[in-house]
């Protein structure tokens, strides 16, 4: 008995930590739902960021924090709190997420 356990939880703890990861992202991405809808799927103005890419997010992040987009209205704001490894997961966490079918944008 005590060695099934430990088999089931050696299969269970790396998906575990990646639900804690994803779980955490999710979080952070709630700050950005205000604008970009839920999980990132924009109905309206803002640009729908769900289904993208997940490096052209980060990299559109990282250029709103740097100033390198100068263009930005809002974004330089709401870049520049995270730190790169917060960015990359949170970009992550979009690209993850369904883009919305062509019906429904
Ligand atoms: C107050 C509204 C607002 C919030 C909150 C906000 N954004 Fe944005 N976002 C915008 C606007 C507006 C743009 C279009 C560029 C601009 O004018 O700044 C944009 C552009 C972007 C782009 C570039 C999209 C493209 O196609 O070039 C990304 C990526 C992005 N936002 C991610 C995020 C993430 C991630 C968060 C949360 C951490 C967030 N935004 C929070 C308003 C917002």
């Amino acid at each position: 008995m005590p060695a099934i356990c430990l088999v089931l939880f050696a299969l269970m703890a790396p998906t575990l930590a990646a639900e804690d990861i994803d779980r955490q992202a999710r979080v952070w991405a709630s700050s950005c739902a205000g604008c970009h809808g839920t999980d990132g799927r924009s109905q309206g103005a803002f640009p729908c960021i769900a289904g993208r890419d997940a490096d052209d997010l980060y990299r559109a992040m990282v250029e709103f924090k740097t100033g390198v987009r100068s263009y930005a209205s809002v974004m330089h704001q709401h870049a520049s709190a995270w730190t790169d490894d917060e960015l990359r997961r949170i970009a992550r966490f979009f690209a993850a997420q369904s883009a919305p079918s062509a019906g429904n944008r």
